[in-house]
């Protein structure tokens, strides 16, 4: 049912406040992840990973990207993310004590799971599963389950799964970072932010009727550029993603440090440059970055955080986020752009629930 919303996508979009609570409940006190919560195995097996293999596909594929700079900087543990069509036919090296998660909002998609099988027999340590649907393959196939509470998602492109998955990616990533360099302090921190993130998760959704109008500005545009740096990278590649499957509108992300290796050939007056800026270490990097599309004309898109004092001036339209932690603005950042995607769907008037050649759980290679 989609209630008062136009489309299942908007109702999803709007549920992420509500979804990462659910997805929060019962495994967090004040200050610690609560990794009992995980189930009782759980914690013997964390003790015994020294690595991490993440392996899913589309979206999900990109919050395993972001969890990757998680694990590395916060967890001390060395992470690697393939797509699961090129994992499962790729022969590789295994290091000991490895832990396959594979990331699915259906747990049906036919490669993660032909992964998850291969997985099996070549002798990782355990198996995973980050998954939004209790009584999926997936989940009965794997040796650990961290649920992801989103509820049902109807639109074909994923909102809420994604935010959901990345949170208990967090989770996870905490539970094992306390075994290797995280501190209690930093734990302390991290999960300060998750209990803040529901909250600015309300903040970031406010800005959809000015987002509604930079999205006016896209419907006859025929290509985009997305540009993001670090752990916001992944979420300009989601950006993208969604543009592209419900607009049409051909979009494509880079870090933002090789445009001048290619793409900044492509800009002009018409191309669109989508950039996601919170306030982090990269800033002035990023800024230098958005001189150079300025200097050739390009029309650029900023959303930022209003200490990064990047102003709307000539060329520049500046979407300024509300303040959110470092540790949780990818996900905070997720909403800006899916609510770009979705208003340009709508003023192009595509079938955004049900985009053309797509579906919902691709359970065929
Ligand atoms: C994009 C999208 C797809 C899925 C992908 C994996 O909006 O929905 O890219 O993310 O097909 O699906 P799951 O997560 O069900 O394995």
């Amino acid at each position: 049912d989609r209630g008062h919303y136009r489309h299942f996508m908007l109702k999803e979009i709007h549920e992420q406040p509500r979804a990462v609570s659910e997805t929060l409940e019962g495994r967090l006190s004040q200050s610690r992840v609560l990794e009992e919560a995980f189930g009782s195995e759980v914690g013997a097996i964390l003790d015994r990973v020294e690595r991490v293999q993440i392996v899913a596909c589309g979206t999900s594929y990109h919050a395993g990207l972001v969890a990757r700079y998680w694990c590395e900087s916060h967890a001390g543990v060395p992470c690697d993310v393939e797509v699961a069509s090129e994992f499962r036919y790729r022969s590789h090296v295994l290091a000991p004590a490895t832990l396959l998660v594979t990331i699915s909002q259906s747990g049906e998609t036919a490669d993660t799971l032909a992964a998850l099988r291969d997985a099996r027999e070549r002798g990782y340590l355990a198996t995973l599963a980050i998954c939004n649907v209790p009584q999926s393959s997936l989940v009965r196939e794997s040796d650990l389950i961290l649920m992801t509470r989103a509820g049902p998602e109807i639109g074909v492109a994923s909102t809420k799964a994604f935010t959901t998955q990345l949170t208990a990616l967090l989770l996870l990533i905490i539970a094992l970072g306390r075994r290797h360099k995280l501190s209690a302090d930093c734990e302390a921190a991290f999960v300060r932010a998750l209990h803040n993130l529901p909250r600015q998760l309300e903040a970031a959704l406010a800005l959809e009727p000015s987002i509604e109008a930079l999205a006016e500005e896209f419907v006859d545009k025929r290509h985009s550029l997305f540009l993001g740096r670090g752990v916001q990278y992944p979420i300009a590649m989601e950006g993208a993603l969604k543009l592209k499957e419900i607009s049409y509108i051909h979009a494509e992300a880079y870090p933002a440090g090789e445009l001048k290796h290619g793409p900044l050939a492509l800009v002009d007056a018409e191309m669109p440059v989508v950039t996601v800026a919170p306030n982090d270490e990269l800033i002035e990097k990023l800024k230098s970055n958005l001189q150079e599309v300025r200097a050739r004309g390009g029309r650029l898109y900023v959303f930022a955080d209003a200490a990064t004092a990047i102003a709307t001036e000539d060329g520049y339209v500046v979407q300024t986020v509300p303040q959110s932690d470092e540790i949780t603005a990818p996900i905070v950042y997720t909403i800006p752009l899916q609510l770009l995607a979705y208003h340009v769907a709508v003023f192009k008037g595509t079938d955004v629930d049900q985009p053309r050649n797509l579906a919902k759980s691709v359970t065929v290679e």
